[in-house]
């Protein structure tokens, strides 16, 4: 099994680092912005990669976007015809454009487009009870640094439907993307983002309304510096474990 990773960032590094330790799998490549700032992590060979099109044409087994949103556009529908791709950006799947090429690449392949978890929990059963779902509500609170605003930005910055949300904020609000592709979809679900000065926790409420049930979950994590939070490498590892390693104890 071969992987390619985009991104050395903190999920990156952490799926790098698991993979590398683990010897699950083969890393075939590491996608970065700048091949020269990455040298720490090769041991010789050509692991490192600054250019796309060759990263695609090393046709991995599995590819893991650990990047931006827009990596998950530009790559995932041509990975996906010898690939599997799993997405921790799956903001970019709110354009309707990306969606569906993703979706016809798939059909065509064979290959599967995995959306982890991430930072959120529940989103199988979600997925399992869409059908008697009636509302979801999203709720983000988050520094302004971290939504990239003014550090001094306080209250709602953000009140409407999590396909708006999602161009509005695309580093920050996966989690309100992978509830709404697991749940009722980006145009039904509701998203709020709000700022907290100083708050150094990424905070996320979801209250969700079904025919005879109610849920909610909240999921909050310490910021560790940039858009991610203390659990999410964690997550991610998890969800790589899950996809390449079905022995034990398997959860369903
Ligand atoms: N699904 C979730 O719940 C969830 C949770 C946290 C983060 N995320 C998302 O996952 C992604 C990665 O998060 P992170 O905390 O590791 O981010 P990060 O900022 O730490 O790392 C991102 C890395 O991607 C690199 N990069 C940018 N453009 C690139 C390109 N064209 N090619 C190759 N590399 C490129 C950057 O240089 C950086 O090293 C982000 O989009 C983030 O919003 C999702």
């Amino acid at each position: 099994m071969r992987i390619g990773i985009i991104g050395a960032g903190t999920i990156g590094k952490a799926i790098f680092s698991y993979v590398r330790s683990s010897g699950v799998a083969e890393v075939d490549y590491l996608l970065v912005s700048d091949a020269k700032k990455a040298r720490d992590f090769d041991t010789g060979g050509s692991l490192i990669l600054d250019d796309a099109d060759a990263a695609l044409a090393r046709k991995a087994d599995l590819v893991i976007e650990a990047a931006m949103a827009e990596n998950v556009r530009t790559m995932a529908p041509a990975a996906l015809q010898h690939s599997d791709f799993c997405a921790f950006s799956c903001t970019a799947l709110a354009d309707p454009a990306t969606e569906a090429a993703i979706l016809a690449a798939s059909a065509a392949s064979g290959r599967s487009f995995y959306v982890p978890h991430g930072a959120v929990l529940a989103l199988d059963g979600i997925r399992d009870g869409r059908d008697l779902i009636d509302s979801v509500v999203i709720t983000t609170t988050k520094s302004g640094k971290s939504l990239g605003l003014p550090e001094d930005s306080e209250g709602v910055v953000f009140d409407g439907s999590t396909r708006h949300v999602c161009a509005r904020f695309p580093r920050n609000v996966n989690v309100h993307a992978a509830i709404a592709l697991a749940g009722i979809g980006f145009d039904r679900t509701t998203s709020r983002v709000i700022a907290q000065p100083g708050l150094k926790d990424n905070i996320h409420r979801i209250e969700i309304a079904g025919q005879g049930f109610t849920w909610g979950i909240d999921a909050a994590s310490q910021s560790l510096g940039g858009v991610t939070g203390a659990y999410t490498p964690l997550s991610a590892i998890g969800s790589v474990r899950r996809i390449l390693d079905r022995r034990g104890i398997v959860f369903a």
